[in-house]
């Protein structure tokens, strides 16, 4: 029940994409309206602070749109070849420095030979950023981050586990609910995952969770491997 409600997910996709088409017009004007009052000469102080606030909080607002889009997106995936080492290789660079910073020793583990897949290589680094976000933040006192790529009969494998605050039986129901967060407002929009699983099931991919609290997390997803007339034509 961890891939659950895929028409329900369907559908909220069709209302987010409206939602977020309307509400990025009204959004747009906040934040105009508010750096054309920044303008103004002789602005007292603490109106300038306030207008600070709506700029703030009118970005933040912006932020969420992007998700929700991304979340809703209607267009399939862009598939070409890709090697997802690459792909992990090339998205785990901007995350090393962080790592190191918060005290989390980050282990990336390849697999040799890794079959082509057709996949939508912005996409895919979507899905491995989100869940090494999330893995970042499961460990705020620091831990073990384990990123690995596996071949399993035809299927390649990506694994992202940590060794963090971990989830309870009730979260783990609700993780690919969009806006399901355990996180303080403005820290967590609860969209990655809903992101994650329509990338991964557009891909006709599977994810599978573990973790229970306490004892970290473990995300796997698996995607089929290209058929070899796909790889050699590249698309
Ligand atoms: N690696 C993990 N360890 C522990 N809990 C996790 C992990 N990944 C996800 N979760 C739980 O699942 C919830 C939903 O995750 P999701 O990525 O969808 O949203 P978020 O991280 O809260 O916000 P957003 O990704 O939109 O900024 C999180 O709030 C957290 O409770
Ligand atoms: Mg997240």
């Amino acid at each position: 029940h961890q891939l659950l409600h895929a028409d329900r997910l369907a559908t909220l996709g069709v209302l987010a994409a409206g939602v977020a088409h309307e509400l990025n017009e009204p959004l747009g004007n906040i934040l105009g309206f508010a750096q054309l009052a920044r303008k103004c000469p002789d602005l007292p102080e603490a109106v300038a602070r306030d207008i600070t606030k709506i700029e703030a909080a009118s970005l933040h607002a912006r932020e969420i749109i992007k998700k929700l889009m991304v979340f809703a997106r209607q267009t399939p995936p862009q598939r070409v070849r890709v090697d997802l080492n690459e792909v992990v290789e090339e998205g785990l660079y901007f995350f090393r420095a962080r790592c190191v910073k918060a005290g989390v020793q980050l282990t990336c583990a390849l697999a040799p030979d890794l079959p082509v897949i057709m996949a939508d290589p912005a996409q895919l680094n979507q899905v491995l950023v989100n869940l090494v976000v999330n893995a970042l933040h499961a460990m705020p006192d620091g831990g073990a981050l384990l990123v690995e790529t596996t071949r399993v009969d035809g299927q390649v494998v990506l694994r992202v586990q940590d060794t963090g605050v971990g989830m309870t039986e009730a979260t783990l129901e609700k993780i690919f609910v969009p806006f399901f967060t355990t996180k303080d407002v403005g820290q967590g929009t609860g969209l990655g995952l809903p992101v994650v699983h329509g990338i991964v099931t557009a891909h006709g991919g599977t994810i599978h969770v573990d973790g229970r609290q306490g004892e970290g997390a473990r995300f796997e997803i698996r995607f089929p491997a290209a058929q070899q007339a796909q790889a050699e034509r590249g698309g």
